[in-house]
């Protein structure tokens, strides 16, 4: 235990990020319509090495052309091993509109990229003037970002997000599958014949949310490739969920309503969440710290956990 506090997230609903390359104006206006909470213009790896220059000016001009309503506005820079990387920030920042909300950061692998990003970031709001400050998110992508994540979660006050981007981590990482998220064929155990499959994202996914956790951001959970697949998509989001992400990536709209449904805590979970609270209170009432609710034990660590669960829903129906 420590005597400080853990920082609160930022209080914004995050349960889904829909994406979008950059080079591909027509999907911008259906994106600025979509039910997603954040939206992710792409310049990186859904965008052609030919097309930076297009897509750069094209999510330039859209920030400011659409209505984005309330939603997070994100954009996905390249990563800082290519040449492309400082030229995304420079134009975004000298020429996006206010509406930019946040800069996404990918294949990040230590605090230094982040640090990097942010004094180019910082000299630029200056010299412009830009008063509304710009939040970075980043994705867990690579073996380097996973062995770092605890002070890539502290890298900046910028940070307001941080995703597992699976296809990447599985290939920096060597895993043996071409699978983006999800069930994967060969990961399982034999029990009396029967194979049991597990989860080869739980190690990665579990260490980003303590990170968060510990540094008061939203973990949140990448793609899942397959979109033809929607029972695929709800098992990974519900185990993201339970591990306390709070949202995962859309990489096509029918994604959007599977996210937004794993990640709005139900009516059912909401009712017994605030049944355990009252139980609790009746419990405190009469001095006790623990107490018999549906025949299990509920204490004050309960209490906790019930919030959890009902200030997410609150925090959703206010938006
Ligand atoms: N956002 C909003 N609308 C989208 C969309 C997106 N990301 N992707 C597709 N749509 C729209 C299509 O324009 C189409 O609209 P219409 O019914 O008005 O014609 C509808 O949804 C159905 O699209 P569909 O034909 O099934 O898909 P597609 O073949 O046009 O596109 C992808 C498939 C995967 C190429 C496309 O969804 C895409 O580019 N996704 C994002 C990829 C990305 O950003 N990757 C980076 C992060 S991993
Ligand atoms: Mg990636």
């Amino acid at each position: 235990m420590s005597f400080r506090l853990q920082p609160t997230p930022p209080a914004r609903p995050n349960r889904c990020q829909l994406f979008g390359p950059g080079s591909n104006t027509k999907l911008f206006a259906k994106m600025a319509a979509s039910d997603a909470d954040v939206i992710n213009l792409d310049l990186e790896d859904s965008v052609s090495p030919t097309d930076k220059d297009t897509a750069r000016a094209n999510v330039i001009d859209a920030i400011g052309a659409h209505d984005w309503g309330n939603k997070t506005l994100s954009v996905r820079i390249n990563s800082l091993d290519t040449p492309f990387w400082y030229r995304d920030v420079v134009d975004l920042l000298e020429q996006a509109s206010d509406r930019l909300d946040i800069i996404m950061i990918p294949k990040v692998g230590n605090a230094a990229d982040v640090y990097a990003v942010d004094a180019l970031v910082t000299a630029i709001e200056a010299a412009k003037g830009r008063t509304k400050k710009i939040g970075f998110e980043v994705i867990i992508e690579s073996a380097a970002g996973l062995v770092n994540v605890n002070a890539i979660a502290a890298s900046s006050p910028r940070m307001q997000a941080m995703s597992l981007g699976a296809a990447d981590y599985a290939a920096s990482m060597g895993m043996q599958t071409t699978g983006i998220g999800g069930t994967q064929d060969n990961y399982y155990m034999l029990h009396d014949g029967a194979r049991h499959y597990s989860d080869p994202w739980h190690w990665a996914q579990t260490a980003i949310v303590a990170a968060c956790r510990t540094h008061g951001i939203l973990p949140v959970d990448g793609p899942f490739g397959d979109f033809s697949d929607d029972d695929g998509y709800r098992a990974q989001a519900r185990r993201s969920a339970t591990l306390g992400m709070v949202g995962k990536w859309a990489i096509h709209p029918r994604q959007i309503a599977l996210a937004n449904e794993v990640f709005t805590p139900s009516d059912a979970a909401v009712a017994e969440a605030r049944e355990i609270l009252a139980a609790m209170e009746d419990a405190k009432a009469k001095g006790e710290g623990a107490t018999v609710y549906k025949g299990r034990l509920v204490d004050i660590a309960s209490i906790k956990q019930a919030e959890v669960i009902v200030k997410q829903s609150e925090m959703i129906a206010g938006r």
